[in-house]
Formats: structure tokens, C-alpha cells, sequence
């Protein structure tokens, strides 16, 4: 669409100058409707609008002008954007040198605003956009574009509204985060996110650099992090079996930035007004970083592979000094890279069990002063604020950090609820609320079988419907919180184009209650507004969820995502570990609980059933919970599919070998099967029955077959 319509207008630019005349009579220029700011098609809702009558002819060719040079940035990708996105190609000068000004961007440096405080007024003499920083202008530049690209307009002139905009953000961190350790992203793919955000008027891209699964970022003095820690062999029996003619062995999966990479994406962001936070994870999520250097293990093991399940990890780093001092290495080249005022050093889910079975943390715990584990993480982290702080830089972590004490200047990233944000403001610490579920972008957007994720769906609305500031802090304490950010954990996010579709359009919900100001905030005005957001994503090539891509169910074939699970206790989209080339099956299932329901299925005399099945490997790390899993004894060797009539416990009614499954690691479809003889409408609940837990067996659809009709 965008090749097409760049084309188009392409073609059809002629040089016509500013068209001023074209644009109807203003009524009222400075008319003052507040209500009006969610009625224009900005997203985020600006504060204040003020609607004149009638519009403003904008020619193809227009000119831009700027006041000083970094405002000349601001007018370059404004100009280059606007190309991009409608094909309308500007002219760009200094101020003074256009007769025909129609598009003026000013920095006003004396004329004290809020940080990212812009002023747009379109009116008969043309656009202007003036704020007192650089952010300020650029949100301004933002807003222009997207009043560019509200509509498609073929013709020569682009017809804007008379209005006056006043606008500034709610809070200062508008954050998106980015795993980049379970899956790698190329930094061009991360530059096209960075892209998305700037037009969300985001702000700060938490990048997740370090987990159990990989070390993403290069560090000159350690070499093994990357060389090693940044590459494993994923779970399953396909990749397992994919060889690598180079060295015989299972090809690995991975990648890493070096630290020039990072630096250009570090500037890519900046010239976006974005600030990277890079998070390296400590003291947990440490199971690649002691792959390469088995000396910072507390029970160092030769030879560990970086691993490929999901879930914790018991790896923790120990607390040598010569740990201490390898991390603070690695911080300091972190900070050589990132200029920004936060470092972010995890300390989510250290599971404490490795420090308490060990004589030697014992024994370090005695010298540091800690009565226990979690005072331990408290001294272990607060030796790297200290270390931080000393570098001019502060602290952020998520808000495990409050167990066992706080550092004096942490900032907490509230992720397990709303409560450490909470905690953290009640104690004056700064915070930043991501909080689970409902900020986790690798929930689902929409009920679809593809792409895979986690299974819960985290709508659109649910984000926007999410309250950034919570109800049991006072007036004062309301300070310390900075701002709202989403996550997108990538376990279940392979490509670049799945990642787009799992940010966008929730990006712009989460942009909204980020920037606008409460009394903005509308369920009904926003979603009205979405349609132009849509057309924006495609102007750009960026994939979003657009709810039209939810198909309902048809005639009584189901996919496994349109029947039910028999508990929700952890849903999962999962997509198949085979082909290793090519198109994958996502099987839609709980894995503490693989069972799935076919509700009110209406089944006669003559009705088979049709199943096709998948196995995918049990690659959780989920302790002891594992032991809570049910495993169905098994007939044959090889299991069976069980379809039991009313209920999970009912009457099995079909009993279908897995036999001819077992040695395809792809999807298999099932010889079909009589339902027995009975009749009328009934749940159909699949189960099946295996040995072990390893590979789980999955139901990828299920279709009833009338024989009579056949
Ligand atoms: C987290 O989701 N473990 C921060």
C-alpha cells in the first residue's frame, strides 16, 4: 500500500507553492474547546486543542523552516518521515530565507516549559511548531505527521485543520521493554521498534540485554560472554537434530551487539529523544554468564551449556570479590555505552536456594554482616548502586530489590503487581509501574491461533483501561512515580515481524495513558481514534494485531485455540520446535494441564472425529511444580489421544494411538475415529496419555466428521 501510494503522489508533485488561499475562512481561531483534544486524530490524546472552522491547503511541495540547528533536525525527520509515509516531499531552509513559509519549527529556549512542552498552531498564515527543548519540538513534529496522515489525501493539496495545540506529557517515563536475550532482534529490526515508539511519543527502551538463555552485549574484557554465553542450541528434538555441516554438531541458535552496534542504535534512539536503559540481570538470570566464566557460579559446574528451557533458572551469581569486581567491569563498559542516567540490574526471581546450600556464601554472608538470603541480595545490590551512584549513574531494578531492604537511591520497577511501585513511593523511592499481566505485551493480543505468545489475552482496551498511577498514594508520594512501561518477554516471539505485531497497536494504549492527561483518557474517543493509527502502521510496514484477524469458529472444525483449556493456569501459545525451516503449528495449551475442551459438541451415531497432533518439548523450568503435572498411564508404547464424553473424568469414547505420531517431529493428523454411538450435544474433553513429560503432546485441531454426509 505505502509503494503504491508513495508512487502515486510521486508522480503527480508539481511545484504550486503554498496555497494559503485555498484554506476555507477561520471562524475562530482561538475558539476553546477542551473536549476537542481526543476529537482530532492524535494518538496520544494531546492536553488542550483548540478547533478553528476550516483548514489550511497544504501543497506537496511545502517549504520547512527552522530556527536554529537542532531545530533543523527536528524539520529533516519531519521531512523525511512525511516522504516516507505519503510521499509528499518538502522543501527544507533556514529561517528568513523562504518567502513562503508554510511550516515553521522554532526553538525557544527562554520561554521556560515542561520537559517535552510543545505548541503546534495551524492557522491562515501557514503551521507552527515552537517548544523550549528539543524533545518538546519533535513531539510537536509528531503530532503534524499525524495530522498529515489522518486520511489519505491523493490530491495536491493536503487539507489541514485550523487548530491550536498545547500539549505536554503526563510523566516523564514512557517506557516499552525489548528481550533481546530469549530471542535476538538485528538492530535494524530494533531500530524499527525505536521507529514505532517515537511516533508513540515513548520515551525510554529498556533493553534487555542478559538472561539465563544468552549474553546479547559485547564486553571487551570477557570475551567469553558473547563468544559463548550468547549462543545455545534450543530445546527439542528437531533442532537437536539439525546438524551443522561446519562443526558437526546441533547449529546454534543466538547473535550479539557489539558495542558499536549498540552505540548506533543507542544514537538512533537519542536522535528520537529515546533513552536506551540497558539491564544487565543480576544477581539471577545468571545461567549464561556462568556458562562462559564458570567462576562466578556459587557451585561451579565445567562444561555448562547455556540453556534453552524457560522459566528460573536456580543460577546465581556467588559473592566473591572477584565477582563483584567482574560485574562492576561489566558496568563500566555497560556505561561506556550508555549515556543515559539508568543502569537497570534486574534482581527479579533469584531463587535464593543456591546461596543457602552453600558453606562459602555462609561463611560470606558472616563477613558482609546478613542474616539472610534476601539481606544478601540487599548488600549485593547495594554495592552496585554504590558503584553506580560513584559514576554519576542511578539504579533501577524490578521490585524483588525491596526484599531484604532497598538501596538508599534505588528506583523500583513494579512488575508483580502495583504493590512495589506502592512500597517503593510510601518509602520516597522513585518507580516505574510494568506490572504483570496487564503490561506484558507477550500476552496475546487477540484470540487468534498465530502468532504464538503467552495464551492470556491482554487486549488493546485492557491496556488503555489500565490506571498508571495508583489510588493509595498521596499527593506527595504521586512524585515518585515516573511513569508506565510494557514489556515484551520474547520466549515465544521469534521473528521481527511477531514482535511488531505484539507491540502494536497496544503500544498506542499504553502511549496514551503514558502522555495524556487523565481527564483525556476516553475508552471511546481512543478507539475511534484507532483507525488512523491502523492506516499509519501501514504507511510504515509495521505489523499490528488488527482485530480483524480474529476468525470465529466455523462448522465443528476447531484449532486448538478455539477450544477450551481445562485450566488456565499457565496458557501458552506454543509455537512447534519443527520444521526447523519454515512454517511452524502453534498449539494453543496449559501446559501444567494439557487438556483441552470442545464445548457442546453436537455428535450422532455416525460421527467420527478427525484430531490432528503435535509434540513439542517440555523445556520449563518450573521446580517442583513439575511433580503436580498429571501424566495419564499409557496403553501402548507410544500413548494415545483419549476423547472422554462430558467431562475430563467421563467415559473415554475414542481411543486413538499415537503410534503413527511419534516419529514426526511436525504436526500429524490422526486415522480418524467412530465416537461410539452417542448422540446430542456434549463437551468433548482430549487428553493424552504419555510416559513422561517429555515431549508434551499437544492437540493442533480437531474437526467432527459426519460419515452420513460424507
Ligand atoms: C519479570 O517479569 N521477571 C520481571
Amino acid at each position: 500500500m505505502l509503494a503504491t501510494r508513495m508512487a502515486k503522489s510521486a508522480a503527480s508533485i508539481v511545484l504550486i507553492g503554498l496555497l494559503v488561499g485555498c484554506a476555507e475562512r477561520v471562524e475562530n481561531d482561538q475558539a476553546s474547546a477542551a473536549p476537542e483534544a481526543t476529537s482530532v486524530p492524535i494518538v496520544p490524546a494531546p492536553r488542550e486543542v483548540a478547533r478553528g472552522a476550516g483548514t489550511l491547503g497544504i501543497s506537496k511541495n511545502v517549504a520547512l523552516t527552522y530556527s536554529d540547528v537542532e531545530a533543523r533536525k527536528t524539520a529533516e525527520y519531519f521531512a523525511a518521515l512525511l516522504k516516507r509515509t505519503t510521499g509528499i516531499a518538502p522543501t527544507i531552509a533556514s529561517e528568513g530565507t523562504s518567502q513562503t513559509a508554510s511550516v515553521r519549527f522554532t526553538l525557544d529556549r527562554d520561554n521556560a516549559t515542561p520537559e517535552g512542552a510543545y505548541t503546534l498552531a495551524i492557522t491562515h498564515s501557514g503551521v507552527s511548531v515552537s517548544a523550549s527543548t528539543p524533545a518538546g519540538l519533535f513531539y510537536g513534529a509528531v503530532t503534524l505527521w499525524q495530522l498529515f496522515t489522518a486520511s489519505v489525501q491523493s490530491a495536491e493539496i493536503v487539507e489541514l485543520p485550523l487548530l491550536t495545540i498545547d500539549d505536554e506529557p503526563r510523566f516523564e517515563w514512557r517506557g516499552l521493554m525489548i528481550d533481546s536475550a530469549r530471542h535476538f532482534q538485528t538492530i535494524d529490526e530494533l531500530k524499527q521498534i525505536v521507529d514505532a515508539m517515537a511516533l508513540h511519543k515513548m520515551n525510554v527502551l529498556h533493553w534487555h540485554l542478559t538472561d539465563d538463555q544468552s549474553w546479547r552485549l559485547e564486553i571487551k574484557k570477557y570475551p567469553k560472554l558473547t563468544s559463548v554465553g550468547a549462543w545455545r542450541v534450543p530445546a527439542g528434538a528437531a533442532p537437536a537434530a539439525d546438524i551443522d555441516p561446519a562443526t558437526g554438531k546441533p547449529r546454534l541458535y543466538g547473535g550479539f551487539y557489539t558495542q558499536e552496534q549498540a552505540r548506533e542504535l543507542v544514537a538512533y534512539a537519542a536522535e528520537r529523544h529515546i533513552t536506551v536503559v540497558p539491564e544487565i540481570e543480576m544477581p539471577g538470570h545468571a545461567s549464561a554468564a556462568i556458562a562462559a566464566y564458570p567462576e562466578l557460579a556459587v557451585f561451579p559446574e565445567t562444561n555448562a551449556r547455556v540453556p534453552a528451557d524457560w522459566g528460573i533458572y536456580e543460577n546465581l551469581f556467588n559473592v566473591e570479590e572477584s565477582t563483584f569486581a567482574f560485574l562492576e567491569d561489566v558496568l563500566t563498559e555497560a556505561m561506556s555505552v550508555f549515556p543515559g542516567e539508568y543502569i537497570h540490574v534486574g534482581g527479579d526471581e533469584a531463587v535464593k536456594k543456591q546461596w543457602e546450600s552453600s558453606p562459602r556464601v555462609k561463611a560470606r554472608m558472616k563477613e558482609f554482616g546478613v542474616k539472610n538470603t534476601h539481606e544478601l541480595q540487599s548488600y549485593f545490590i547495594q554495592r552496585m548502586e554504590k558503584f553506580l551512584n560513584r559514576h554519576d549513574r542511578r539504579l533501577i531494578g524490578w521490585d524483588e530489590i525491596l526484599e531484604g531492604g532497598l538501596a538508599p537511591n534505588a528506583t523500583v520497577m513494579s512488575w508483580r503487581g502495583i504493590e512495589g511501585a506502592v512500597a517503593a513511593a510510601t518509602a520516597g523511592h522513585d518507580t516505574v509501574l510494568s506490572p504483570w499481566p496487564i503490561l506484558y505485551f507477550d500476552n496475546r493480543p487477540l484470540d487468534t491461533a498465530n502468532p504464538p505468545g503467552r495464551g492470556r489475552v491482554i487486549s488493546v482496551e485492557d491496556v488503555y483501561r489500565f490506571d498508571p498511577m495508583p489510588a493509595a498514594l498521596t499527593e506527595d508520594q504521586r512524585k515518585h512515580v515516573l511513569g508506565v512501561q510494557a514489556n515484551v518477554w520474547t520466549e515465544h516471539i521469534r521473528t521481527a515481524e511477531r514482535l511488531q505485531y505484539m507491540v502494536l497497536p497496544r503500544l498506542a494504549a499504553l502511549a496514551e495513558i503514558a502522555w495524556s492527561s487523565p481527564e483525556r483518557i476516553d475508552w471511546e474517543s481512543f478507539s475511534a481514534r484507532l483507525p488512523e493509527q491502523y492506516m499509519r502502521y501501514e504507511q510504515l510496514g509495521l505489523r499490528y494485531a488488527n482485530p480483524k484477524l480474529v476468525v470465529p469458529a466455523r462448522g465443528a472444525y476447531r484449532s486448538s485455540h478455539q477450544l477450551a483449556l481445562c485450566s488456565d493456569k499457565l496458557p501458552l501459545a506454543l509455537e512447534d520446535d519443527a520444521p526447523v525451516q519454515g512454517e511452524r503449528a502453534v498449539f494453543f495449551v496449559d501446559i501444567m494441564q494439557p487438556c483441552w475442551i470442545y464445548k457442546d459438541a453436537t455428535i450422532g451415531a455416525s460421527t467420527s472425529l478427525r484430531a490432528s497432533v503435535g509434540q513439542v518439548p517440555f523445556n520449563f523450568q518450573i521446580g517442583d511444580s513439575r511433580k503436580e503435572i498429571p501424566l495419564r498411564r499409557p496403553a501402548t508404547p507410544a500413548g494415545e489421544l483419549e476423547v472422554r464424553l462430558d467431562s475430563c473424568e467421563g467415559q473415554p469414547i475414542a481411543v486413538i494411538p499415537l503410534a503413527s505420531a511419534v516419529d514426526n517431529q511436525a504436526v500429524t493428523q490422526l486415522p480418524a475415529a467412530a465416537l461410539g454411538n452417542h448422540s446430542g450435544t456434549h463437551d468433548l474433553c482430549f487428553a493424552f496419555t504419555q510416559h513422561d513429560l517429555d515431549p508434551t503432546w499437544v492437540i493442533e485441531s480437531v474437526e467432527l466428521i459426519d460419515a452420513g454426509a460424507e
